[in-house]
Order: structure tokens, then C-alpha cells, then sequence
């Protein structure tokens, strides 16, 4: 039994494709996780942590040190900070305290499936707004997204740098309408750190006009490879946070507590750790799109994140049902991303936060 607004939900592509890669052992390049750990010392402060009995509910808004580490990464004060459980989270409270029912909500698809949840959740509407060929690469569509406003838009939804295309985007356009047509901009920056050379990220809340309709989501899942900490915040000018706040409370209350402490530590610290493991990041970018293109694929540039998109010449779906037993690999398909399949249909996401060895193995298999 489900509610009506969750029945268009089926399982995941991430939990269907990681059952087929444990069915027939395959190198999992599926689900976005890395197979290493984040920094030594934020791992051992999250033990001394707990065998030092710090395993009570958290403050409301989280722990001071953890707002303050997030607030001085952003420039901004600790009281427009609150910590959630994941960017998922601070993502579905977003969407539930800020957005009425029967709203709508513009997403650039290919988008990340918790945003349909979420809009779902609200009794919103979701338009999807489909990026545009760049290049090699995808960009924002401005004239497309301006199409799409009405008098019932309230929030566009971006995402950047951008699972699952791996684009950096150029988001002034996009601030641009969102300041015109009196929009609030929800951005998940999830990836923020993640940004290979000769790219730089925007912070959208920083653009003209942009703090005062701007949320800005964030984790420590991606930066410092602790996805399972489920470690995240939301920043916003207080009037904006309120609603968040609102929904937050009644969904977790509070996050994990000695978590946060690792965290903000991680965020004053480890900026150096993170910048090593980018660079290394980069190398199996180059090992992936190297054994892809042997492999005949056509592979699209990735300016960030740890995703790589291949053009595999086929339905991308059927391809990927059948990866893992034919070659032993999963790989996840972007027309589940969309409302638009059709122009996504041949596009494959692969994850390439992986050991150099299992991405060899997992390029050497493809290869076969
Ligand atoms: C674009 C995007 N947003 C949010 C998340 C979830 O972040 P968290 O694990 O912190 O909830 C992910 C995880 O893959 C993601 O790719």
C-alpha cells in the first residue's frame, strides 16, 4: 500500500542495479560511493567521540562547531546554517517547509531523483526543464527555463557541478530569471568541492540579487567519502532557513551527534586531503574515459563529480540490465532521470570512485 503521490516511485535505479552487480559480482560502477575513506583524523575524532559519550541528541540546528566550520567555508554567519541528515534531507525539507501545494517546481533534468520525491511529498508540480548540449558537455537553457515559468513557478531546483552528467554549469542566466520573476533557487552543491582543473564552481547564492531566495544544500558525504555519516546542511538567509527548520524537526529532529564534530573538524582541516584526493580523482577520470573509448564508446567530457557519461550507441537501459551478467559491471542508465527520455536514451552514467585497480579490471571487462 502507498499513497497516491508515491506511486509513480518505483525502487530506485541505484538499489536495482546494485542487486544485479552483487547477483553477478560485478565491479559496481552504479551507485555513487567511493571505496576508500575520508581523512584519518575525522575518522578517529567520530570514535573518540563516542567512547567519550558524546551520543545524545544534538541542538536542534546542530552542533555549534559544525555551523561555525560550514559558516566559514561559505562566508556567511553560523545562525543561516542548519545540519540535517544528508543534502537529502536538508533537500526534501526544503522543498516540504518552503513550496505550497500545487506549486510548481522547475528541475533541469537529467536530475537527481530525490528532487521528484520531494516535489511529490509537497503536492507541488514538477517541470522538467531538459539541459542542452555544450560541447561535448551539457549546459543550462535559459531561454527554455524562462518558457517553462508561469505564474504558479515558485522554486527552480539546480544542481552543479551536476550528477549525473558530471557538467559544471554556468548558472548566471539561470540567477538572472530566478531575481526577474521573484523565484526561490534551491541549489545542491553536493559536489562543490569536486571540480577538476581548468573548471571553478559557482556558488549561486553569491551571485547579484541571489542570497535572499537562495538555499543552498551541502554534505560531508561526497567531500570527505563518508556518504554513510549522512552528514549534510542547508545555509539560508533565517527568514528562508525558518521553513526548513520547520519541516526538519518533524522529520529527524536531529542528525547524528558525533559526526559533527569529525565534520568540523574535516571542513577547518582536511581542505588539503581534499584537493589530493581530487587530484587523484582525476587520474581514474582519464583511466575510465581512456578503457570507455577503447571500448568504442563515445564519452562525454566531466568537468566534476566522480561521473563519467558514455554514449553506448543503444538503449542505455537495456544495455545496463545486461552489464553486469555479460560483462561482469553495472553502470546506471540517465533516461531514469528524466521526463524526456528520448534525447537521454543512449547516455550511460559510470562512477569512477574507485580504486585504480578495480577501475583497470572494470575497463578491461567493458573492453571484452
Ligand atoms: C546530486 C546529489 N544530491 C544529493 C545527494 C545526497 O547527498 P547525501 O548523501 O548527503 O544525502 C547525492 C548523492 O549521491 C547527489 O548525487
Amino acid at each position: 500500500m502507498t499513497v497516491a503521490r508515491l506511486q509513480p516511485f518505483a525502487e530506485t535505479i541505484f538499489a536495482t542495479m546494485t542487486a544485479e552487480a552483487v547477483k553477478h559480482g560485478a565491479i559496481n560502477l552504479g551507485q555513487g560511493f567511493p571505496d576508500s575513506d575520508g581523512p584519518a583524523r575525522m575518522l578517529e575524532i567520530a570514535t573518540e567521540q563516542i567512547q567519550a559519550g558524546n551520543n545524545q541528541y544534538a541542538p536542534g540546528m546542530g552542533m555549534p562547531e559544525l555551523r561555525e566550520s560550514v559558516a566559514a567555508v561559505r562566508g556567511v554567519s553560523s545562525d543561516d546554517v542548519l545540519i540535517t541528515v544528508g543534502a537529502t534531507e536538508a533537500i526534501t525539507a526544503s522543498v516540504l517547509g518552503l513550496v505550497e501545494p500545487g506549486a510548481e517546481v522547475i528541475v533541469l533534468e537529467p536530475y537527481y531523483d530525490a528532487y521528484a520525491a520531494a516535489i511529490a511529498l509537497a503536492g507541488a508540480t514538477r517541470v522538467a526543464v531538459p539541459l542542452v548540449a555544450q560541447g561535448n558537455t551539457w549546459g543550462v537553457d535559459v531561454a527554455a527555463i524562462e518558457a517553462a515559468i508561469t505564474t504558479k513557478t515558485a522554486m527552480i531546483i539546480v544542481n552543479s557541478p551536476h550528477n549525473p552528467t558530471g557538467a559544471v554549469l554556468n548558472v548566471r542566466g539561470l540567477a538572472e530569471l530566478a531575481v526577474q520573476h521573484d523565484l526561490l533557487v534551491l541549489s545542491d552543491e553536493v559536489y562543490e568541492h569536486l571540480v577538476f582543473a581548468g573548471h571553478a564552481h559557482t556558488r549561486i547564492a553569491e551571485l547579484p540579487g541571489m542570497w535572499e531566495r537562495t538555499i543552498t544544500v551541502s554534505s560531508a558525504a561526497k567531500t570527505f567519502n563518508c556518504t554513510g555519516w549522512k552528514t549534510g546542511w542547508a545555509i539560508a538567509p533565517p527568514d528562508l532557513l525558518e521553513g526548513v527548520v520547520k519541516a526538519k524537526q518533524f522529520m529527524t529532529y536531529v542528525g547524528a551527534t558525533p559526526f559533527q564534530p569529525a565534520v568540523a573538524y574535516a571542513l577547518r582541516e582536511e581542505m588539503p586531503w581534499v584537493a589530493d584526493m581530487v587530484a587523484g580523482l582525476n587520474l581514474k577520470r582519464a583511466l575510465l574515459a581512456d578503457g570507455l573509448k577503447r571500448a568504442g564508446f563515445h564519452v562525454h567530457d566531466t568537468a566534476g563529480t566522480y561521473y563519467l557519461v558514455a554514449d553506448v550507441g543503444q538503449d542505455g537501459l537495456d544495455f545496463c540490465m545486461n552489464l553486469p551478467a555479460r560483462s561482469g559491471v553495472a553502470a546506471i542508465p540517465l533516461q531514469v532521470f528524466t521526463d524526456h527520455p528520448e534525447q537521454w536514451r543512449t547516455k550511460v552514467r559510470f562512477a569512477f570512485a574507485k580504486k585504480d585497480e578495480i577501475l583497470a579490471e572494470a575497463v578491461r571487462r567493458i573492453a571484452q
